[in-house]
């Protein structure tokens, strides 16, 4: 089993990596291949809606057509058994690496439809680690929970959270 964990903060060595750290160890314990992603180390931006995974018959459909740092993790996660993405809690949402990551990788996938389908090649397993500095009643109070939600609804479409 291979997992693919990415972190989403700047920092290399604490909160949101030491979990995804953590994480990694228990899924190695059991046999587990595992890499640690950190964003802020590549080389990308947020999807610049150019639409060419959304041409059908295009050699972009259902992919990213723009070439940078992500381009070879991209194939890795369709290889992968499972990912965890993990993002501090910047101003009630994810940081902006990880919201540009995740615009990259799930747009692609999902196809113009109601309810959207998805063109990811595989159905895997996804875990979300978000690390913050409030109380779980704040949490639900400031409105994370329904960004939480909402990522996860996002997975579920792409395929990417079963
Ligand atoms: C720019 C910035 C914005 C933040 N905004 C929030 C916030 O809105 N809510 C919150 O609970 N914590 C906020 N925090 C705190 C971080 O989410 C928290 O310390 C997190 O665990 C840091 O993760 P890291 O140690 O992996 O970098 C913010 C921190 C920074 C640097």
């Amino acid at each position: 089993m291979r997992i693919i964990a990415f972190n989403g903060s700047p920092r290399k060595k604490w909160n949101t990596a030491t979990l995804l750290e953590k994480a990694l160890e228990g899924a190695a314990s059991r046999g587990a291949k595992t890499e640690l992603i950190h964003l802020y180390d590549l080389n990308f931006k947020g999807c610049i809606s150019c639409f060419a995974c959304k041409t059908k018959g295009g050699k972009s459909y259902g992919r990213c057509a723009v070439k940078d740092d992500l381009t070879p993790v991209f194939r890795k996660i369709e290889k992968a058994d499972a990912i965890i993405l993990g993002s501090p809690i910047y101003f009630g949402t994810v940081s902006g690496e990880m919201k540009s990551f995740m615009e990259r990788l799930l747009f692609p996938y999902l196809t113009y439809t109601d309810p959207p389908q998805s063109l990811f090649p595989r159905k895997i397993k996804t875990g979300f680690i978000y690390t913050m500095n409030t109380t779980e009643e704040q949490m639900t109070e400031r409105g994370y929970v329904q960004h939480f939600k909402s990522h996860e609804m996002t997975l579920l479409h792409c395929q990417l959270n079963y």
